[in-house]
C-alpha cells in the first residue's frame, strides 16, 4: 500500500500500477492457452507467493485468473506452432492482489468463500475450509492456464460436483455423509446425466495433448491439487518441490 484517502464516503487504497490480470491477458489474446514452460515458471511464482501466505497462517480465498497480474503487460506479436498470430509477454513476472477476503487461522471463517469455478469441495459442501482450498483454486487457476479457459464453467453447486466427478472421479462417500446440503447430494451418490457436463467436462487425464514427461508431471501435480479429501491433498510447500518445478530449483 502506497497511501490512502477518502473519497466521497468511500477508502481509496493506492497501489503500485501494474499489469493486465492474467484473465484480462487471456482474454484479449483469444483464449489461447499458455505453454508447458510458461506455465511452470508462472505457477511456481504464484505457490511462491501463496506459500507465503500460508506460513503465516493466512488463507487468501479468492485465487482466480482475475486476482493474478503480470507486472508489466507488453507483448511482441508472433505466430506460434499452429500458425496463429499470438501475443507473447515479454515478462512473465506476476503478483498476487485482492486480500480482501484473506482470513487468518484465528479469525472466524466465513462458510462460503471463493468465486463459483474456484471453490473447493469442501466449501461447497459446507464441510469448513483452511489452506487447502487454496490449493483447489490454485489447481483450476493452473487447468485454465492449459485450456484457455475455465475447467469448472457453472453457476450451481450441483452441477458443479457432477462436474468434479467427471472429471476427478466420485467424490469419497465419507465427505458426501458429512454434509448438510443433501439436497446436492443423491443417496449418497450424486445424481446427474447431464448433456452440458458430457459436453464440457471429461477425465482430467484425457485433457493431456502430448504423452510427453513434462505434460505427465504437469498432470501429476494437478491430480495431487485437485484431490477431494483435504488431508490428502498436497500443500504448496510440497507442490514447490513437485518434479514439475525441477527444471526452476537449479
Ligand atoms: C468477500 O466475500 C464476500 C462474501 O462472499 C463477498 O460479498 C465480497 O465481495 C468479498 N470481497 C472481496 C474483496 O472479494
Ligand atoms: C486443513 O485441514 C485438514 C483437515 O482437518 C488437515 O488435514 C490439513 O492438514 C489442514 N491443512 C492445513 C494447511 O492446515
Amino acid at each position: 500500500m502506497l497511501d490512502w484517502f477518502e473519497h466521497e464516503g468511500h477508502v481509496c487504497i493506492v497501489f503500485e500500477l501494474l499489469g493486465l490480470s492474467i484473465f484480462e491477458f487471456l482474454r484479449q489474446n483469444e483464449f489461447l492457452p499458455f505453454s508447458v514452460e510458461q506455465i511452470r515458471r508462472m505457477a511456481f511464482q504464484i505457490f511462491k507467493a501463496v506459500c507465503f501466505l500460508h506460513r503465516n497462517k493466512l488463507t487468501h480465498t479468492d485465487l482466480k485468473p482475475e486476482n493474478i497480474l503480470f507486472v508489466r503487460s507488453d507483448y511482441d506479436l508472433e505466430y506460434n506452432e499452429d500458425l496463429v498470430r499470438e501475443k507473447r509477454l515479454r515478462s512473465l513476472d506476476l503478483k498476487v492482489v485482492d486480500f480482501g477476503n484473506t482470513t487468518f487461522d484465528h479469525e472466524p471463517h466465513e462458510s462460503l468463500v471463493s468465486t463459483r469455478y474456484y471453490r473447493a469441495p469442501e466449501v461447497i459442501l459446507g464441510l469448513g475450509w483452511n489452506q487447502s482450498c487454496d490449493v483447489w483454486s490454485l489447481g483450476c487457476v493452473i487447468m485454465e492456464f492449459y485450456l484457455g479457459r475455465a475447467l469448472f464453467p457453472t453457476h450451481d453447486s450441483k452441477e458443479h460436483l457432477a462436474m468434479m466427478e467427471k472429471v476427478l472421479g466420485p467424490i469419497p462417500p465419507h465427505l458426501l455423509k458429512q454434509t448438510r446440503k443433501k439436497h446436492y447430494v443423491h443417496s449418497e451418490c450424486l445424481n446427474w446425466d447431464d448433456e452440458y457436463i458430457r459436453k464440457h467436462c471429461r477425465p482430467l487425464k484425457l485433457y493431456m495433448q502430448m504423452q510427453n514427461e513434462e505434460e505427465r508431471q504437469l498432470f501429476d501435480l494437478l491430480s495431487c491439487m485437485l484431490e477431494y479429501d483435504v488431508s490428502r491433498r498436497i500443500t504448496l510447500e510440497e507442490a514447490l518441490w513437485h518434479p514439475f518445478f525441477s527444471p526452476l530449483r537449479t
